[in-house]
């Protein structure tokens, strides 16, 4: 059964009401927020916890279980910092912009709980140069928190300081990452640091920080008011609650929708994108997570439960539940050459497997796609892949890799058919 309104927690997610502070009110943001923090900072951690929520940025790393690694009291005077990650460059990801425009004050209110549970003197949101209006809706809807005493000098009457300030990124997809976030927000060039130690010991500026997704915060108050339990009643065990999922390419109607984790493929691409464009048999592949998730063939993913464990027993991820759908007019070579363009393109340079080898990938691919290429490369492509992942300081290196690894597990017979059409001789020669 699908999702039903009454549990959506983002209700304002199309826009159809204002984004602003009195309008969010209606919605039931901020709504005696004060009491959601008298529960104690501890009790709001244990709630998180027990609702099952894992971060929505791609890793899917337990959230409660986050903020439970910050310091309780600072020994020597450092402050505690929260990051929100509102970068979202991730190709196919669009689902905190939808939050950012639409749904602001979630965000906000979240930042304060999400703070406060974890002892933080501020929240950063940290989102990418190219959200323009969303960054002003965002600087709009925080000075408006602050006109309301919502948030700032004891936030919301709780008698808890807290700041949020919004930074606005440069767009580099690397500043995703959240130590290369940390850098950026330093103002140092956005390259990830080395870990350990990691942030929740030494962060932003050296203090404790925790970095989380937008919609990791933006969920916390709902599950606060409506309890734990009510988050965990959606979805499987270990993959619950409800989730924003964003389905691109080619399906009738593309959209961004919450639904129940776990909710089959087939279900979300029917009730919600009308259907796979030309009809279930025109179906290719998918990429189900976002650019970085190895792809999914139609056969396989049809059935499949959309969540972190589905989709990895299918070899892929749920990542940032960004769904990318091929039909069968896809040149899929040619497709998964341009993501590796984008990896080339963005990474950071500093590790010698991510610099040389995104290249070097991209122009392999690029020689596949054309079929100009020798059949032994094949494998010495997926070989490549394999040195780089897993070698590098962030995952960028992993997510350069894994979509080369899904194409040539899945479509090694495609790859090869345009190495023997090269390599034939052409009619006229062949004549000679
Ligand atoms: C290259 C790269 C880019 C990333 N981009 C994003 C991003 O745009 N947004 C995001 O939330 N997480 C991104 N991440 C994941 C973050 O490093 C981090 O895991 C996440 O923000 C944690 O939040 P969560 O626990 O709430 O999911 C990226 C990771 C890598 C390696
Ligand atoms: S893996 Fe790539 S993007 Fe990440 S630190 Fe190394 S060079 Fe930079």
């Amino acid at each position: 059964m699908a999702l039903q309104d009454k549990d959506r927690i983002f209700t304002n997610v199309y826009g159809f009401q204002p984004w602003n502070l009195a309008a969010a009110r209606t919605r039931g943001d901020w709504d005696n927020t004060k009491a959601l923090m008298e529960r104690g900072q501890d009790a709001i951690i244990e709630e998180i916890k027990a609702s099952g929520l894992r971060g929505r940025g791609g890793a899917g790393f337990p959230t409660g279980m986050k903020w439970s690694f910050m310091p309780k009291e600072s020994k020597d005077g450092r402050p505690s910092f929260l990051v929100i990650n509102a970068d979202e460059s991730e190709p196919g990801s669009c689902k905190d912009r939808e939050i950012i425009r639409h749904d602001p004050h979630k965000l906000i209110e979240g930042a304060l709980i999400a703070g406060y549970a974890m002892r933080a003197r501020a929240a950063y949101i940290y989102i990418r140069g190219e959200y323009i209006r969303e960054a002003e809706t965002l600087f709009a809807a925080v000075q408006e928190a602050y006109d309301a005493g919502l948030i700032g000098k004891n936030a919301s009457g709780s008698g808890y300081d807290f700041d949020v300030f919004v930074h606005r990124g440069a767009g580099a997809y690397i500043c995703g990452e959240e130590t290369a976030m940390i850098e950026s927000l330093e103002g140092k060039k956005g390259q990830p640091r080395l870990k350990p130690p990691f942030p929740a010991g030494a962060g932003l500026y050296g203090c404790p920080t925790t970095v989380n997704n937008v919609e990791s915060i933006a969920v916390a108050p709902t599950i606060l008011r409506r309890g734990a339990s009510w988050f965990s009643s959606f979805g499987r065990e270990n993959n619950k609650g409800t989730k924003l999922f964003q389905i691109s390419g080619h399906v009738n109607r593309p959209c961004v929708v919450e639904e129940e984790m776990s909710i089959p493929f087939s279900e979300l691409i029917e009730k919600h994108c009308g259907g796979i464009r030309g009809g279930k048999d025109n179906l290719l592949a998918v990429i189900p997570g976002g650019s970085s998730v190895p792809l999914v063939p139609a056969a396989e993913i049809w059935d499949a439960p959309m969540d972190f464990d589905g989709l990895r027993a299918l070899g892929s991820g749920l990542g940032t539940a960004a769904v990318i759908v091929m039909d069968k007019s896809t040149d899929i070579v040619r497709a998964i050459s341009r993501l590796s363009y984008f990896y080339k393109h963005e990474s950071c340079g500093q590790c010698t497997p991510c610099r040389e080898g995104t290249g070097w990938m991209w122009r392999v691919m690029e020689r596949l796609r054309t079929g100009d290429a020798d059949v032994e490369e094949i494998d010495m492509l997926f070989n490549v892949t394999k040195q780089v992942e897993g070698h590098t300081i962030c995952a960028l290196g992993d997510a350069a890799a894994w979509p080369i690894q899904g194409l040539i597990k899945h479509f090694r017979p495609e790859i090869e058919r345009r190495i023997a059409e090269n390599a034939r001789p052409a009619l006229s020669e062949a004549a000679e």
